[in-house]
């Protein structure tokens, strides 16, 4: 095993010199969820992404990491359109989900968020009973027709986000009574509730502690059985505990995309492992 390791570690690679944009790895997946290709965005004449053309599959954990101001967010943010909502922002590029264009003037972005949910770095219930943050996005997208259509949506949605035993005896009391970590996984509930094919998290588990981070990487690992997940994460570990493929942006370019253990423990290019080894911060 030594000799391995050892034979390993001299191995020389050659890597992608650190002033090569182009995209190092396979963007392609066999079975993609989603499919990205030539993705620019602009916030006014401001370029925040660069060309980045990537697949993601189904049923997998993709995590996006790199340095703060990489487009980290703002290209999780094209996935479900939600950067519609800045005024100074445009995209380009196309981004197939069942087959069409998410970009096409024809897709309604109301069902297409509840398709391809979002959960955000800081816990964001509503100011309403922990019931009623998971019935009201079913009711309000035509899901619900009874009080026992909606008992069963809030049953579920919270036992899959791990957080029905904590709850089960207070649905009536206000989400934002909840811890941080509880918080969080009702958000998840939120989510899962208008039954999903994607789940987007920017930085899930940026506020809380280690025992709810825990929770919320088993619940992700859980979920991606039924669900595809792209996580973004300034936390290597996480990344590595949770994800099966890893992106890695820099300055608004997808540098490199691969297996999630091959990149962080044989990156091709010089600015990966620049990255993950702390000389680039
Ligand atoms: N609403 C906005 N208006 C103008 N510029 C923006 C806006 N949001 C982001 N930007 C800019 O776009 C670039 C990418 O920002 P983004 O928030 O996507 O980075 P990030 O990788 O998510 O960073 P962090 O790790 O700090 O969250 C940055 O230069 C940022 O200043
Ligand atoms: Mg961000």
């Amino acid at each position: 095993m030594q000799d391995v390791l050892k034979k390993k570690s001299m191995e020389k690679r050659i890597l992608a010199p650190r002033d090569s944009r182009k995209t190092v790895g396979n963007i392609n997946v066999p079975n993609p969820r989603m499919v990205c290709r030539n993705v620019n965005v602009y916030y006014d004449d401001k370029q925040a992404i660069r060309n980045v053309s990537i697949d993601i599959g189904s049923n997998e954990v993709l995590a996006m990491i790199g340095p703060s101001g990489c487009g980290k967010s703002t290209f999780l943010r094209c996935l479900n359109r939600m950067n519609d909502t800045i005024e100074s922002c445009r995209v380009s590029g196309q981004i197939f989900f069942d087959s069409s264009n998410i970009y096409d003037s024809s897709v309604d972005v109301v069902p297409l968020r509840a398709q391809i949910g979002m959960v955000f770095q800081k816990p964001n219930p509503f100011p309403k009973s922990i019931y009623e943050n998971v019935s009201w996005a079913p009711k309000i997208h035509g899901l619900v027709e009874s009080k026992a259509d909606a008992d069963e949506i809030v049953e579920t949605s919270l036992h899959k986000a791990g957080l029905w035993d904590e709850v089960k005896d207070r649905l009536d009391q206000p989400g934002t009574g909840l811890s941080g970590g509880q918080q969080q996984r009702l958000c998840i509930a939120r989510a899962i509730a208008v039954s999903p094919e994607v789940i987007l998290m920017d930085e899930p588990c940026s506020a809380l502690d280690p025992i709810a981070t825990a929770k919320i990487e088993d619940l992700i690992d859980e979920l991606r059985k039924q669900y595809t997940i792209v996580i973004v994460t300034h936390s290597m570990q996480q990344a590595s505990r949770v994800s099966q493929r890893t992106a890695f942006f820099h300055l608004g370019d997808l540098i490199e995309v691969g297996a999630t253990g091959a990149v962080f423990t044989k990156p091709s290019h010089q600015l990966t492992e620049d990255y993950i080894t702390g000389r680039y911060g």
